[in-house]
Formats: C-alpha cells, sequence, structure tokens
C-alpha cells in the first residue's frame, strides 16, 4: 500500500456506526444503497431500495417528475429497511456524458517536500484547464486523477509524498461532463430532498466494484453493458486512464426484439431474460417459443417461433455495441496500456453467450464481473481502498448492481473518488455552484 493511500486511509477510515448511501440512478433501474461501518470501520449494508427507472434515457434525465419519484420510492425502501434516515448520498454520472482527457501541470516546490496539499494543488490546476464548451461554458470536473508524477524530471513516481525537490510534475487524467446535463440530475436528486454529495462516473464505480487489485496494476477495461448506456474505463497501474460510453444499450435490444417479433416491450423484455443468448445453439432452430402479440391477449393468438429466430435478432445489436466499443477503445490511444484483458458487466452482461461475442469482436480476454467485495463476505480493504461490504442480498449483488456497489465503496472511502469537490475547493466547485441554482430554482 502507498504512503498516499494510507495516509488517506488513516485520514478517512469510518467510525462505528457512520452512516454511507451510495444512488445509481441508471436508465433502467433506480437502486438505493445504505450502508453502516461497523466496530471494525468495515461497512454492512443495512438498507436496499431499487425501482424501475422512470423518466432516464440513455442516461439523461428525460422527465424530471417522474425520475424525483421514483428516487424518491428507492430511497423510502431503504431507509425503511435500515431504519434510518438519509440526507446525503453519491450518484453516478452516465458513461455518454463523459469527456476524457489526460493534461499536465507543473507545480513549483523550491526544495521542499511535496505535502498532501500539493496533490491537491496540482489537481486544481488541471482543472483550470478545461476547454469552455461552444457555449462559452466551462465543463464541470467528476475526476482528476494524477496518474503519473515526475519530480525534478525523475520519471514514473508512483507516489511523491515526503519527497524532496523544486519542482512537481503531474499528469492528470480529468473526467468531465456537461454542465446541462448534471445540473439536471443533481436537481432531480434535490428535488428529492437529498443533497448530492459527491459525482463519480460510471465506469469508474463499475470499475472499482468489480477489478481485482492486479487487472487495475496491469491493465484492464471494464465494459458494463445497462439498459441504456454502455460505459467503458481503462484501468493501469492503480489508476482509471480513461472513461467513455455509449447512448447503447440492452433496451435497444429489447426493442429489436419487440419490434422483429411483433410483440410488446414488456414480451420481449421477458422473452430476451427467458430465452435470449448471444450465440446460436445446436437445437436452437427446432425449439419453439410463445411470441403474444400486440393486441392480442388470448394466447391462442400468440405466435409461435423458433428460438433461433430471436438470437438472429439480438445478435445484429450486440455486435454493433461491441463494435462501437471497440471504435472508442482504439481511439481513447489507451490501447497499449490497457493489456489484453476485459471485464463485462451490467445487466446487459447476463446475455449467455455475451463473453464469446466480446472475446470475437474486441480480440481481448474477457471475463464476467460482478461486485466482488460486495458478494464475498469480509475481505479486508485492497490497496485502493475499496471495501468489502457484508450484508448484502443476493438479488442486489450481480452485475447490475456493479455501478451501485461501486459508489457505496466511495461514500465510504471518498478519496477513491477523486474529486475536487465544492467543500474542499472552498465553494466553488461543482456541488456548491448546483446546490447554490436548485435553491434559487426550485
Ligand atoms: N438475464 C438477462 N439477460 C439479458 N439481459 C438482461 C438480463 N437481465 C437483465 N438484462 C438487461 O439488463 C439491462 C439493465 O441493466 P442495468 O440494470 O445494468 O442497467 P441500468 O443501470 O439501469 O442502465 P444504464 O447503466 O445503461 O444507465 C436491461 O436492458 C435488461 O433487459
Ligand atoms: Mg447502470
Amino acid at each position: 500500500m502507498s504512503k498516499l493511500t494510507q495516509w488517506l486511509m488513516g485520514q478517512q477510515r469510518p467510525s462505528q456506526g457512520d452512516v454511507f448511501a451510495a444512488l445509481d440512478i441508471g436508465s433502467t433501474k433506480i437502486a438505493c444503497l445504505i450502508a453502516r461501518a461497523d466496530d471494525q470501520g468495515q461497512p454492512r449494508v443495512i438498507g436496499i431500495g431499487h425501482q424501475l427507472a422512470e423518466g432516464m434515457r440513455t442516461g439523461l434525465v428525460a422527465d424530471m417528475e417522474a425520475v424525483q419519484q421514483t428516487v424518491m420510492a428507492a430511497v423510502t425502501t431503504a431507509e425503511q429497511m435500515a431504519g434510518e434516515t438519509i440526507d446525503h448520498v453519491i450518484v453516478n454520472v452516465a458513461g455518454p456524458l463523459l469527456k476524457s482527457q489526460t493534461v499536465g501541470v507543473e507545480l513549483p516546490l523550491n526544495g521542499r517536500d511535496v505535502t498532501y496539499s500539493d496533490v491537491e494543488r496540482i489537481r486544481a490546476q488541471g482543472q483550470n484547464l478545461l476547454a469552455e464548451d461552444a457555449q462559452g461554458r466551462v465543463p464541470e470536473i467528476v475526476h482528476a486523477i494524477p496518474v503519473h508524477y515526475a519530480l525534478d524530471g525523475q520519471k514514473g513516481i508512483r507516489d511523491p509524498l515526503g519527497m524532496i525537490g523544486n519542482a512537481l510534475e503531474a499528469q492528470l487524467h480529468l473526467v468531465s461532463a456537461a454542465f446541462g446535463p448534471v445540473r439536471t440530475l443533481v436537481t432531480a436528486v434535490a428535488r428529492s430532498h437529498l443533497e448530492v454529495e459527491r459525482l463519480v462516473a460510471a465506469p469508474y464505480a463499475s470499475g472499482l466494484a468489480c477489478l481485482v487489485e492486479d487487472e487495475m496494476d496491469l491493465g484492464c477495461t471494464v465494459i458494463d453493458i445497462g439498459g441504456g448506456t454502455t460505459s467503458m474505463g481503462i484501468f493501469f497501474d492503480g489508476h482509471m486512464v480513461f472513461a467513455d460510453g455509449l447512448p447503447i444499450g440492452g433496451a435497444h435490444i429489447t426493442n429489436d426484439v419487440a419490434r422483429g417479433l411483433t410483440t410488446t416491450l414488456a414480451h420481449a423484455e421477458r422473452l430476451k431474460t427467458l430465452y435470449g443468448s448471444a450465440i446460436l445453439g445446436p437445437t436452437d432452430d427446432r425449439e419453439i417459443i410463445d411470441v403474444p402479440q400486440v393486441g392480442e391477449e388470448e394466447p391462442e393468438h400468440a405466435n409461435h417461433v423458433p428460438k433461433s429466430h430471436l438470437i438472429r435478432i439480438i445478435q445484429p445489436r450486440l455486435d454493433e455495441i461491441f463494435e462501437m466499443a471497440r471504435a472508442r477503445l482504439e481511439k481513447s490511444g489507451f490501447t497499449d496500456v490497457a493489456g489484453r484483458r476485459v471485464v463485462l458487466t451490467g445487466g446487459s452482461s447476463q446475455l449467455p453467450g455475451i463473453r464469446d461475442v466480446a472475446q470475437r469482436v474486441l480480440d481481448k480476454q474477457v471475463r464476467l464481473g460482478r461486485p466482488l467485495r460486495i458478494s464475498r463476505p469480509y475481505v479486508a480493504a485492497t490497496r485502493n481502498g475499496a471495501h468489502a461490504f457484508t450484508g448484502l442480498a443476493e438479488a442486489t449483488s450481480g452485475p447490475a448492481f456493479s455501478t451501485t456497489a461501486g459508489l457505496l465503496a466511495i461514500a465510504m472511502q471518498p478519496e477513491l473518488a477523486a474529486t475536487q469537490s465544492g467543500v474542499e475547493s472552498g465553494g466553488n466547485g461543482i456541488m456548491n455552484r448546483i446546490s447554490q441554482w436548485a435553491r434559487q430554482n426550485l
């Protein structure tokens, strides 16, 4: 464990009884987890609430009122189970809203040692380098992650804390999001009487939840295929070095099935999860499934189609998702550090055979991921500071809850987020600006 991480963990270790909450606002479900630190400072999940998301589309708020109500319902369920009320939450920003860039920053030291404030100063300087958008608005920083340091020209420093020199240089990975959609998201949560304490990039949360330490160090890509989005994060040397996302996910597959089989979305969803697959099996031409037709309630009006027909509808869309993901990853410039390993997660990663398709299209070694540190009972905190959770029901330990679990890890250990939040930056950060805006406009 690095000195910096040790120091941070010492500073941030939760005390017994502290309560933390994560709110995963997805395109198809909204999930809230509440955890309490036990006598070892370890998180124990005490409240779970999840609802079908209303009003969200491809990671964007499409209907404020609906999102607000769904958030309220999910949070209330979790609160009732926990026997606690919450007023602060950590919330995700969907992959397609994110912009990822790496910038170089230099800080004069004049012969003194590097302190934690210098690391914060480096982050703050990096944020000032963000370019304005076409309307002259500066995008909002979600993360400012120092991925690499050099001291007086000596490169390859992972953790400069306590070192002495004249000039500290850093490569910062800045993850930002456009102000408008973020403001709408935070406002929807604020109207549910909750303050957004911190925003976290969805692929970052999923990576923290699913990747093992070696994967994060040696190079790995996490791909979270949800309902309306596909979020991607590249991890290397213990950091997330690239983040991106596509506005396409499992709901698009369901749509294709509904159109292709002329059935309702609800039936298409059921057929997809019951019989769907990414690859054809030897008996799929002979196996017949019943497809209720739109407007026909009677079972005798159902169509009878071979299962292979369903699979042939699913396949091209899935290929398209992986081909688009591959193009984005290749464009990132991080293909070398990303290595050969991919971890697939998100609700749509449950489609049988998806691993083979990913392997073929991406030409990588693929494994399926779920929230590791949540489904396993008690493991010590890792070098990255993520915690093991106990008390999580089986239903919420599947791949659809990777982002949720990662958010909770950050709620317990805020330094993992590598954010310059409003509170830390003396009142000018996004949280303060948005809260101010919300107070004036709600
Ligand atoms: N067994 C299954 N087989 C195939 N797909 C499934 C299965 N179970 C769930 N899904 C799909 O997973 C998707 C939901 O995944 P998830 O809960 O990760 O999305 P989300 O977090 O709400 O959305 P997003 O992250 O895109 O904003 C849905 O499209 C659903 O159809
Ligand atoms: Mg999701």
